[in-house]
């Protein structure tokens, strides 16, 4: 009876859809993009003041790799020599700026999706960086043995957002640092609060970045639009511009009209307890 009345409602089944056809793009860019073009799955970050320098190969993915620029940059301490997790790397283009870039002692990708994972080891040959399947809501790594856990762009999907919390607080050794890079509808947003807070991490700092993220979709509409022409089958054509943000899209306008936010924290595990 329950479950009728969930599948009844039309938000629902639309989430449900979005959530699968995720589930469907991220599995299936392997067999689809053979040319690695596609190796960032977020929103990206654009601000009129950043001129950041990247190399001849990063350029193209200068707004996704700005995103990531931005949480490490609000990190209070250097990444170097650090061992960092990033939950839901995805095709992994993240977690490679990051080794190549901040030089961390080590990094893991985790990411549900096989297929990712596999592409990620197949793809990528840097030293310190490595990538396992995984689920964030049962981490696969030792009480206080990290030093940093960075989530972009994953956590809106979680079932069970105060375990994957609670996960992260494990995994992370005291004085370590979460960063939390998401969206979530602005009448969630003290729900997040009040979840981050049961968790046991403290809150450094909190940002809300929606116009960095609509800016960078401004700028980078035009390219994932190419990028879905050129990879996507034209029947998922218009839902995976949805997925990707494009603009006109009804993620991009509920960034627009205030409905999303777009939040950056940085959480640090006490020393003591
Ligand atoms: C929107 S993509 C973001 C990927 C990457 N962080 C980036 O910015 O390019 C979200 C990723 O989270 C992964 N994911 C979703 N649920 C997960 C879970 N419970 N545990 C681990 N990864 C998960 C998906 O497979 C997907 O690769």
């Amino acid at each position: 009876m329950k479950l009728k009345k969930i599948t009844n409602s039309p938000r629902v089944l639309l989430g449900m859809f979005f959530t699968r056809l995720g589930h469907f793009v991220y599995s299936y860019a392997s067999r689809l993009d053979k040319d690695a073009e596609a190796i960032f799955l977020n929103y990206g970050y654009a601000d009129a003041n950043l001129k950041l320098e990247l190399r001849k190969e990063d350029a193209k993915n200068r707004y996704c790799i700005q995103l990531y620029n931005h949480i490490v940059a609000s990190l209070p301490v250097e990444l170097k020599g650090l061992d960092v997790l990033e939950v839901g790397s995805g095709r992994g283009g993240g977690a490679s700026y990051v080794a190549r870039y901040f030089n961390p002692g080590s990094i893991t990708g985790l990411d549900l999706c096989r297929k990712a994972v596999t592409f990620c080891t197949e793809h990528y040959a840097i030293k310190g960086m490595s990538f396992v399947c995984g689920n964030a809501l049962n981490l696969p790594f030792q009480n206080n043995s990290l030093d940093v856990v960075i989530g972009v762009e994953s956590s809106h999907g979680y079932p069970k957002i105060k375990r994957f919390f609670s996960e992260v607080d494990r995994v992370l050794k005291p004085g370590g640092y979460f960063l939390l890079s998401d969206f979530r509808n602005k009448n969630s947003l003290d729900l997040l609060r009040e979840q981050l807070r049961g968790s046991g991490l403290k809150t450094v700092k909190e940002e809300i970045i929606t116009p960095n993220i609509i800016k960078a979709l401004d700028l980078d509409s035009e390219r994932r639009e190419n990028l879905i022409k050129k990879l996507v089958p034209k029947v998922l054509h218009k839902p995976s511009m949805a997925l990707a943000g494009v603009k006109g899209t009804a993620v991009y306008k509920s960034f627009v009209t205030g409905k999303k936010e777009y939040l950056v924290f940085v959480l640090q595990k006490p020393l003591l307890r």
